[in-house]
């Protein structure tokens, strides 16, 4: 975590944190429309970014995009209908995408009504591949990733113990989360890494020890957030509680 792949900034509260995610989010859909015209982005889900959605939603950012040319895709999402309330899609339409002049066309959310997640996983890697830019390996490209952390260590629903940790050639895997009793469909590593910016939201002290672990130089690989190893930049947006116990490095 000690290279200059890897950006950390520590925030007071959750909110300064989010105004900070914000700007950084419209500062890289900004570089990437002047690229290629376009910003193709993956949301997460969970709890932490909702403030930073309701944010890019309001009429402090709101303004300050060419909306129509953002492609909103998920980093992954529960096996639930999309109108469920565990549902990330849900989420996110309510803290941010319902709130912006976008086409329906713009959103890639990810197919849960298929039969199985085995299904949608592979309908979800078919529209990567369909409609992103492809690395010289053909690996789909985000211009940004949007990532949180568990407090088991998983990211996107790349959680401990599950055999997608190792998936090299998909792009997005159903899993089977055994203490969730539930399934999932997730971005894998290939792709996650691939992205050409990367940010992670963690808040609280639950997230605490796991950051302090894998922020110590030379730290033994043992959770999944430790396989995101960017191509890019990753830029890590904690709260104090979160990086209590991140040592300073000298
Ligand atoms: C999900 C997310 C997941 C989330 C972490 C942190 O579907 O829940 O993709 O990886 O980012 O579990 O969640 P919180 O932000 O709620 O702590």
């Amino acid at each position: 975590m000690n290279d200059p792949h890897h950006q950390l900034a520590v925030f007071n509260d959750i909110e300064t944190l989010s105004r900070a995610g914000a700007e950084f989010w419209i500062e890289q859909a900004r570089q990437a429309i002047a690229a290629h015209g376009k910003f193709f982005v993956a949301l997460t889900g969970g709890r932490t970014p909702v403030r930073l959605y309701e944010l890019l939603a309001s009429e402090s950012y709101v303004d300050q995009l060419d909306w129509s040319v953002v492609y909103f895709y998920f980093g992954d999402e529960r096996m639930v209908p999309a109108d469920h309330p565990d549902s990330n899609y849900r989420m996110a339409r309510e803290a941010l995408l319902d709130h912006l002049p976008i086409a329906d066309s713009q959103l890639r959310p990810v197919p849960t009504g298929l039969a199985s997640a085995t299904e949608g996983a592979l309908a979800y890697e078919a529209l990567l591949i369909g409609s992103l830019p492809l690395s010289e390996n053909g690996v789909p490209i985000f211009d940004l990733v949007m990532l949180g952390m568990g407090d088991d260590g998983h990211t996107a629903s790349l959680f401990p113990d599950t055999e997608v940790l190792d998936e090299t050639n998909k792009y997005v895997a159903a899993v089977y989360v055994d203490k969730l009793s539930a399934w999932r469909i997730s971005l894998t590593f290939p792709v996650i890494n691939q992205a050409r910016q990367i940010m992670l939201l963690a808040c609280g002290e639950s997230k605490a020890p796991i950051l302090g672990e894998i922020f110590k130089p030379g730290a033994a690989i043992r959770y999944p957030i430790q396989k995101v190893i960017p191509i890019g930049e990753m830029h890590w947006l904690l709260d104090t509680a979160a990086a209590s116990q991140i040592q300073q490095q000298g």
